[in-house]
């Protein structure tokens, strides 16, 4: 009999499973010869209903709620195909990093589909499924430098090929996506916060002086930790808070945001070009949750495009969690034959670059 590597075409079709965090998400997606990718189902369900009662994620509430709805939404996007698991050439799951409990639900599932219709597996890195989501939605390739922000990490990375990424900067506290929901939180706007947090900048004035944290370091991380604080006691010092003061500390928290992101990433592009090396065009792409928010892209568009850079970000609802994203990042190792055993463990914390040392001490997000 075949082992389920072999005759593996030019031309293939992907089952993606998403569960790392509280979206749980099923999608088909196929990859042309020509390396170019198609989604032809992707269905995604939120669970922020059930955790908005508690200001953030749950994971025991998060892995239960992917438990209740993960074959259903499988099921609906094998439908909109319009195929059987038969005609899939592999299936590719969500491995980490993430929360435990949801990763196994996601994992196993896909390890099972696998299993029972004899498919290659893939278990998916999350953090490069994001990072090559410009390859599904405009047919970028790398190399390219990369700014993933997201509710659980914010790095910058040159980005070389699937599976080879050298880390430039990282967050020595809060990821970018969190400091945008501890804010939302601080202020009474809801969650999740980025979206909440945007809206209310809308109807707001940067009054506020608020702190730019890392500005001008030579190394290309981040911090937010200090910039929530400031938030906090200036939250603290007004109260209590009318609408206009929550509108107005929104928009200087993003103002602040983006000009410290802004300032980093300015940072990675001269970084990025030298080691690049001259001849190899410079691409500036940005992906994750945080990837939505358009003030901070409609800035790092500018930068980009001032300092020499071309500017590349996924539509709005493929920054966000999906198994698009997954499914494709399956498709692209596929396509290099980097396929899994069935015995792939979950991992919950999963460096991209294997090689990046963190950015202070032990234990700081890798
Ligand atoms: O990539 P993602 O969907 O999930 C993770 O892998 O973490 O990112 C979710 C994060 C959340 O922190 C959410 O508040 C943030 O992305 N986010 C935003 C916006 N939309 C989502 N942050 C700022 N502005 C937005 N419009
Ligand atoms: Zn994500």
């Amino acid at each position: 009999m075949d082992s389920p590597e072999q005759n593996i075409p030019d031309f293939s079709i992907v089952l993606g499973i998403e569960t790392s965090c509280d979206e749980t998400s099923a999608a088909v997606v196929a990859r042309l010869p020509d390396g170019s990718g198609r989604i032809v189902s992707n269905v995604v369900r939120t669970q922020w209903e059930r955790h908005r009662p508690y200001g953030g994620v749950v994971p025991e509430i998060a892995a239960r709620a992917h438990v209740e709805c993960l074959d259903i939404l499988i099921q609906e996007a094998m439908r909109e195909a319009d195929i059987a698991f038969a005609d899939l050439d592999a299936v590719a799951a969500t491995a980490g990093p993430g929360l435990i409990g949801g990763l196994i639900v996601g994992l196993v599932t896909g390890k099972a589909i696998a299993l029972a219709s004899r498919l290659p597996f893939i278990a998916v890195h999350h953090l490069e499924a994001h990072a090559l989501t410009v390859g599904l939605t405009e047919g970028l390739r790398p190399p390219y430098l990369l700014l993933l922000v997201s509710g659980g990490h914010t790095q910058l990375l040159i980005v070389r090929g699937a599976g080879d990424y050298e880390r430039l900067g990282t967050t020595i506290d809060d990821a970018l996506g969190e400091a945008f929901d501890k804010t939302a939180k601080l202020l009474g706007l809801g969650f999740p916060g980025g979206p909440a947090v945007e809206q209310a900048a809308r109807g707001g004035n940067e009054r506020f002086d608020l702190p730019r944290p890392m500005l001008g370091r030579p190394e290309p991380h981040f911090s937010f930790a200090g910039l929530k604080t400031a938030v906090r006691r200036t939250a603290e010092q007004l109260a209590p808070l009318k609408p206009q003061d929550v509108a107005d500390l929104a928009a200087s928290f993003q103002a602040a945001v983006i000009a410290s992101v802004a300032d980093r990433c300015a940072r990675a592009m001269d970084i990025a070009a030298e080691r690049l090396g001259s001849g190899t065009p410079l691409r500036f792409v940005v992906a994750g949750g945080v990837a939505a928010n358009e003030r901070l892209r409609g800035s790092l568009r500018a930068l980009a495009e001032k300092r020499g850079y071309t500017f590349h970000v996924p539509p709005a609802q493929l920054c966000s969690d999906n198994a698009a994203m997954i499914a494709w990042a399956g498709a692209e190792r596929l396509a290099l034959r980097l396929i899994d055993p069935l015995g792939a463990p979950v991992r919950p914390r999963w460096p991209l670059d294997l090689d990046a040392q963190p950015a202070i001490g032990a234990g700081v997000k890798a």
